[in-house]
């Protein structure tokens, strides 16, 4: 007889993203309605699989969430199974590996399936899970956008339309006042966001972790436009950008983070050079979590429906180790396997970069 879920259990891991409650309840829709699964959530990821947290979802719980940011399920980036934080007496942690309490849950649930919406964290999981027998489906998530095998995550465009949004404001304030506006953004591996939300809001440069800057270059830049009377500079910095004389700005460290780091402060640091060298007024902000917060774009809520219907429909067919994911503007199903190959990083020459050196953005390395 041909395979069907009755049970499935759906998790959201890592960091939250405007879309992922889309998700859920186009998950929820279409494997209750279109095959009468039961769906379960999963609280705060896999945290709430290893502590064995979960409740059913019914029709009327993701009733009214589709423009709601944040997950209705909770999420943590502290919870991988493998590489569980403990805390063995006050104060002291130690990390274990706890894959057996997440098994062990998944078959006392009785769960067929295990939809795990996350970012690159969320599919290392997933693939250990399914190595070990589980059926998993992954839904990729991230507002980086650097999940591989995707060509776009929904959330990204929430976060873009938030930088181009304040970037659009702080440029009023820096012509009248004639300043340097340096604006932090997210984007641990992958400057997607600085160059697509600098880029659309007109950001004069754009350091990236993927293109190497100078100084000499980025100062250039700032005088050029004084000298061309412009008398004011946007520069649009990423989290994850490497200053020319060192790494990456590390704000903590943090051993039960599934990444341990948390970058912050680099906008700080190149406010500061710039006042230094130039002379100018500079001013630095941190737009932080707000990129995270609040209400998906029309494109997130779609992308994510489109993402949560196809994850049902793998996960009630018995279509299980992939990822759904857009290929070619279609939804597709990826393996796991590809999910976690090398993150998607910004090629340097890429297309979106050539358009905004060919409209006079300077990404500090010339
Ligand atoms: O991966 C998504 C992301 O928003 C990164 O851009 C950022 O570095 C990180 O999450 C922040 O995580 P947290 O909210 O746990 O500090």
């Amino acid at each position: 007889m041909q395979f069907r879920a009755r049970r499935i259990g759906i998790l959201t891991g890592g960091g939250d993203c405007p879309g992922l409650n889309a998700v859920i309840r186009a998950v929820t829709r279409a494997a209750r309605d279109g095959y009468g699964a039961t769906v379960f959530g999963i609280e705060d990821g896999f945290e709430g699989l290893v502590e064995g947290r979960m409740h059913e979802l019914s029709s009327q719980a993701v009733s009214g969430i589709v423009g709601l940011g944040g997950t209705i399920l909770g999420t943590s980036s502290k919870g991988d199974p493998a590489h569980y934080p403990v805390e063995v007496s006050p104060g002291k942690i130690e990390i274990r590996d706890l894959s057996y309490k997440a098994l062990r849950n998944i078959e006392q649930w009785s769960i067929d399936v295990l939809v795990a919406i996350g970012g690159d964290g969320t599919m290392h999981n997933a693939l250990r899970l399914s190595d070990a027998g589980v059926g998993v489906v992954g839904v990729p998530k991230t507002i980086d956008n650097d999940v591989p095998a995707t060509e776009v995550t929904f959330g990204f465009d929430s976060a873009t339309s938030v930088v181009c949004a304040a970037i659009d404001r702080l440029e009023t304030t820096a012509s009248s006042h004639h300043r340097v506006m340096v604006v932090e953004v997210m984007g641990r591996y992958a400057g997607w966001i600085a160059l697509v939300g600098g880029m659309s809001s007109g950001a004069d440069l754009i350091l990236i972790p993927e293109i190497a800057f100078q100084w000499e270059h980025v100062y250039r830049k700032v005088h050029e436009r004084q000298n061309q009377g412009k008398r004011f500079t946007i520069v649009c910095v990423a989290e994850g950008a490497r200053l020319p004389e060192g790494d990456v700005v590390v704000r903590a460290t943090d051993m039960r983070r599934t990444d341990s780091k948390r970058l912050g402060g680099v906008g700080e640091r190149v406010a500061q050079c710039i006042e230094q060298a130039t002379g100018y007024d500079t001013r630095v902000t941190v737009l932080g979590h707000l990129q995270r917060g609040g209400s998906p774009t029309v494109a997130d809520r779609v992308l994510a429906t489109r993402f949560g219907v196809a994850a049902a429909e793998c996960a009630c067919k018995g279509e299980t180790g992939v990822m759904v994911a857009l290929r070619d503007g279609s939804v597709r199903t990826v393996s796991l396997a590809d999910a976690t190959g090398p993150q998607r990083t910004v090629p340097p020459d890429d297309e979106l970069v050539r358009a905004a050196r060919a409209t006079g953005i300077s990404f500090g390395d010339a």
